[in-house]
């Protein structure tokens, strides 16, 4: 064992947070945990796992299950394309391997929304193999502990960061080497401020030597958001609200949503042709019901919304009256549930 993997997994014994997928013996626990946690934290994924794990506590319940109930367990965590990806790999699973995740490091990979990451994760926690992972709190660490100055998102970067996530691998515990290094990047080796004196790694990190921290990891400068304006209608009648479902792929994949279109400058005046445009459906716009703001990955935006009449509504299947009082039922993103709640 090299000194690094020796002190960072005696830190672990001390330090390692306990989360309920931890010491779970079933790999689709492991599994599901490891993609919730994707882009979200620990505190947040918590209470979802806990409920999926009710609602599917194996790969054939999950396989089973409908997209609209998978979606609906999803809603709030985001990214809805991994509840997607989660649900088709279920049933290549359970067609395919029998309900059991292959161990087979190309099986694993071949599964949607397994990367080399989730590959990585698995294999050493759930299967116990000797194999690395690299996550972006992973990037961060080793990008200090060797004072990596090419860009950690560059192809040159990725190489160098996966030789070392594999360089240090302790034979046989590589699962708790790579959670230990997940916590450390959560706890101590944070983005800003990093608690270098509490740090088990402190005398053999290259950044700290150095003083240079902060400057890593070297990141290519991120893009400015672009900030889009909707204009959205509530359409209702006779105690229901027509929504439209989203195409299957890309944001928000399946999900339904209050009728909208991105507008340029006045909500108000262009709701009427935006709605006509998007959806053939003509409506006499009616009082403002408020204004939503929300923020994506990739952009942000801002919603304005409007009561609306019917005027003529086109027959289209992704065109759906739902009543007001089952619009729980219906996964929606974070805007279309804050205007839902509203109803
Ligand atoms: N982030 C992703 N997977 C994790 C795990 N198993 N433990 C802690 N943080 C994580």
């Amino acid at each position: 064992m090299t000194k690094l993997s020796r002190s960072l997994l005696n830190w672990y014994r001390k330090h390692r947070r306990t989360m309920p997928w931890r010491g779970h013996p079933d790999p689709y626990a492991v599994w599901v945990s490891e993609i919730m946690l994707q882009q979200t934290r620990v505190e947040t994924v918590i209470p979802y796992f806990e409920n999926w794990l009710k609602l599917f506590p194996d790969v054939k319940a999950l396989a089973k299950a409908s997209e609209q109930d998978v979606l609906n367990a999803w809603e709030g965590l985001g990214y809805y394309s991994r509840a997607r990806n989660l649900h088709k790999a279920a049933k290549i699973v359970a067609e395919k391997f029998n309900g059991e995740l292959p161990r087979d490091l190309d099986d694993l990979r071949s599964l949607p929304g397994i990367g080399r990451y989730t590959v990585g994760a698995i294999a050493s926690i759930a299967f116990k193999m000797d194999e690395p992972t690299l996550d972006g709190n992973l990037r961060r660490v080793f990008s200090r502990l060797y004072d990596l100055t090419d860009s950690a998102d560059s192809p040159a970067g990725e190489r160098m960061l996966w030789e070392y996530a594999a360089q240090n691998l302790p034979k046989g515990k590589a699962g708790d080497y790579n959670q230990a290094l997940m916590d450390l990047g959560a706890t101590l080796c944070l983005p800003k401020n990093p608690g270098c004196l509490l740090c088990p790694l402190m005398a053999i990190c290259k950044a700290r030597e150095n003083g240079t921290q902060e400057l890593r990891p070297v990141l290519k400068p991120k893009k400015k958001r672009p900030h889009y304006i909707h204009a959205a209608g509530v359409i209702i009648e006779r105690g229901s609200v027509l929504l439209s479902q989203r195409p299957t792929d890309g944001l928000l994949g399946g999900m339904w949503e209050f009728p909208n279109g991105r507008v340029n400058d006045d909500p108000a005046k262009e709701l009427v042709k935006a709605l006509n445009a998007a959806y053939r459906l003509t409506v006499r716009r009616k009082e403002a019901l408020g204004v939503i703001q929300h923020a994506y990955t990739h952009f942000k935006v801002t919603v304005h919304t409007f009561r609306c009449r019917s005027v003529s509504i086109p027959k289209k299947i992704n065109l759906k009256w739902v009543r007001v009082t089952e619009l729980d039922d219906y996964p929606m993103g974070k805007v279309d549930r804050q205007i839902a709640k509203k109803l």
